[in-house]
């Protein structure tokens, strides 16, 4: 049976290896933790990969050349690698993994393990690689009772009634992270309430150190979620203001004190003035001189403040019809770019709304030319079926990476801006909002692993495929089965593409229960009294964006403003998120409007019926438990896709009056 709390690292009997030889001693000459860290991992994965008995030692530098095999770590601090890089070579009967520093040669460990687990021949070796972006965190949603917003695995692994949890978890967790590249942690909730605004005192800081250590061996700095009105709830002061010179003082005190504890301490993840949390507005200041005040004390300590774009008023009235939460993320930080410090970063969600299942790429995204920058994605599954429904999540980020933003003459791929390249930065990089929690499997449903997975693979090389990365973590999780390999890649990429069929279409976003946010709505948009903010009635639906609307679309580049601004040019998926159109307008396929919503509903269903046979295929190829546990999610998601279905094509049944050309029942 699989150990699946160890999740793709379980380290199955590879069979046919013919290297047991040159895969039985590895040796390294440098004291560090995160070398010794990567010696034993690479121990441990080829001694069960492999089935025979594996060592791992230190030697003096130069005794290498004097082994007969092995694998050779190796920090060649001059070497000309990138910081994090790794070359991986061989020569004759040893494989020599070399970093310019021990993060690199930790990486290039997780390769050679990787090679091995996913089948590939390691008889000629001339790898080199760098990461694509800077940054690579998961920010956990995570509160200090235990209990995680928008989790939907168990609860939290960090925290159990106010407490800090430190166990076997941390580090396998950790190790995890590395597998895949990540290297900054954000453990708490962005919304900082309570008892969890003090993990900044010495109260927590003793177990963060901890817990900092551990993850310091697996090269992830430790980051915290802040709560920007501190200096009052546990400071005593009466404001919060960041210009004012005792507010300054508290927030000195505050960080001299992390620092003391978590000398490599990463810095802080800052929700602000959205959603009721307390930000600069109150003081009539703005987001730069929050955040600039914030940044200018941790710099002498090398720590970043991570400043989120996710801001908007949510009380809007939706009968407006200028009135757009789409323009908020854009009105606010646009005339702020350029006025952010340098180690000041904006992460911005990837579209403009909130996580749904489709949305446009983020104006902002190629608007800000002179602000580092993070893109936001959401590995949690809130929007997309809440880890009940298998949604494989990174067809859509490989989509909004490819996207050209066309900000300038070339570099301008969402991509190219937040690894740095377009504008030169070095502070930038990919959050993901994880999807993790103390389920034994980690992610509840069994397959929402290959987010997690995927999520550090994109963020570390964002050339790669979604389906490339499928397959890694199917042969690394389950097995190299053939039919194994192609059912499951053929479940999770038709996944995301099938969620959308049958919940919200073409772009509109949400039509959900609001609170939980799960199963369908269609008049659920939690921020609007009035049910208008997809803007449907009896004769079309859709928000209308174009300058004849909201005037969302000016926020885009050439040419993209203008292809959005027409209907005949704006990609049909997204085409009610920036229009209003008439049910009986015929799109592309020749399809009316609302029978294209009737078909796609009943093809999504049709969908999850197709991925049901491919996954009882593998019944007997695949471990038994983990067959069980999601042919259970499964049957859930074929009934809850139902509901889904019904309730969508009998609303606008209703509202339209228009019936199915297809005759079929709609309820
Ligand atoms: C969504 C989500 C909230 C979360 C917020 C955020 O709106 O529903 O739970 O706090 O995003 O990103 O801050």
């Amino acid at each position: 049976m699989m150990n699946w709390g160890k999740a793709w690292l379980n380290y199955k009997k590879i069979d046919g290896m013919e290297e047991t030889k040159l895969l039985d001693e590895i040796y390294y000459y440098w004291e560090d933790p995160i070398i010794v860290n990567a010696a034993a991992e690479l121990e441990t994965a080829l001694t069960k990969m492999q089935e025979i008995s594996v060592t791992s030692r230190r030697i003096e530098k130069g005794e290498e050349a004097k082994l007969p095999s092995g694998v050779i770590l190796q920090v060649e601090e001059s070497s000309s690698l990138d910081k994090e890089g790794y070359r991986i070579t061989r020569e004759e009967n040893k494989i020599f993994i070399e970093g310019k520093e021990p993060t690199g040669v930790l990486y290039g460990a997780f390769h050679l393990i990787r090679l091995i687990g996913c089948g590939e021949s390691i008889e000629r070796l001339a790898i080199e690689e760098a990461p694509s972006n800077p940054n690579r965190m998961l920010n956990h949603w995570d509160n200090i009772d235990g209990s995680i917003e928008r989790g939907y695995a168990g609860k939290s692994i960090f925290f159990d009634k106010e407490n800090i949890l430190l166990n076997d978890r941390t580090r396998d967790y950790a190790r995890l992270c590395a597998s895949v590249g990540i290297n900054g942690v954000v453990i708490n909730n962005v919304n900082v309430r309570g008892a969890a605004t003090r993990l900044i005192t010495k109260e927590y800081l003793p177990q963060l150190k901890k817990m900092a250590d551990i993850f310091h061996g697996y090269g992830i700095k430790l980051f915290l979620s802040l709560n920007f009105a501190a200096p009052m709830e546990i400071g005593g002061l009466t404001l919060a203001d960041p210009l004012d010179s005792q507010v300054i003082t508290w927030w000195k005190g505050a960080f001299k004190e992390i620092y003391e504890y978590i000398p490599d301490f990463g810095g802080f993840l800052v929700k602000a003035d959205s959603e009721g949390r307390p930000g600069p507005f109150t003081y009539h200041r703005t987001h730069a001189e929050g955040a600039n005040m914030l940044a200018e004390i941790i710099k002498p300590y090398g720590g970043i403040i991570v400043w989120r774009c996710f801001v908007y008023n949510c009380k809007q009235d939706w009968r407006d019809r200028l009135t757009d939460r789409a323009k908020a993320g854009y009105d606010n930080f646009m005339p702020l770019d350029g006025k952010f410090n340098d180690n000041v970063i904006l992460q911005i969600k990837n579209g403009p709304m909130d996580f749904q299942v489709r949305e446009p790429v983020s104006p902002l995204l190629g608007g800000l030319r002179h602000t580092n920058q993070i893109l936001e994605v959401q590995v949690t599954q809130e929007y997309t079926g809440q880890q009940r429904h298998v949604c494989y999540l990174i067809p859509m980020w490989e989509e909004v990476l490819k996207f050209k933003t066309y900000c300038g003459e070339k570099a301008d791929t969402v991509a190219d801006i937040v690894s740095g390249r377009t504008f030169y930065q070095t502070n930038c990089g990919m959050a993901g909002v994880a999807n993790i929690g103390n389920d034994e499997n980690w992610t509840g449903h069994d397959l929402a692993a290959a987010n997690w997975y995927g999520f550090g693979r994109i963020s570390w090389d964002t050339t790669l495929t979604a389906e490339e990365i499928a397959k890694e973590w199917i042969l690394m999780t389950f097995s190299d089965d053939e039919r194994v390999i192609e059912n499951i890649t053929g479940i999770l990429m038709n996944s995301w593409p099938a969620y959308e069929k049958y919940t919200s279409p073409l772009g509109i976003g949400w039509m959900v229960n609001p609170g939980h946010h799960y199963g369908p709505n269609v008049d659920g948009y939690e921020y609007d009294r009035w049910g208008t903010y997809h803007r449907a009635d009896c004769k079309g639906i859709g928000v209308e964006r174009g300058q004849a609307g909201t005037g969302y679309t000016l926020q885009y580049h050439e040419p993209n403003a203008s292809m959005y601004e027409k209907i005949e040019t704006c990609p049909e998926e997204l085409l009610l998120f920036f229009h209003y159109i008439s049910y009986t307008h015929k799109l592309k396929s020749g399809k009316t409007l609302i029978q294209h919503i009737y078909d796609t509903h009943f093809e999504g269903v049709e969908d999850v019926e197709e991925m049901i046979k491919k996954w009882k295929a593998l019944e007997g190829s695949i471990d038994s438990d983990a067959f069980e546990r999601v042919t259970l999610r499964l049957k859930e998601q074929l009934s809850n896709s139902k509901d889904w279905r019904d309730i969508v094509n009998s609303y606008f049944y209703r509202k339209s009056g228009i019936a199915d050309g297809k005759n079929r029942t709609i309820y």
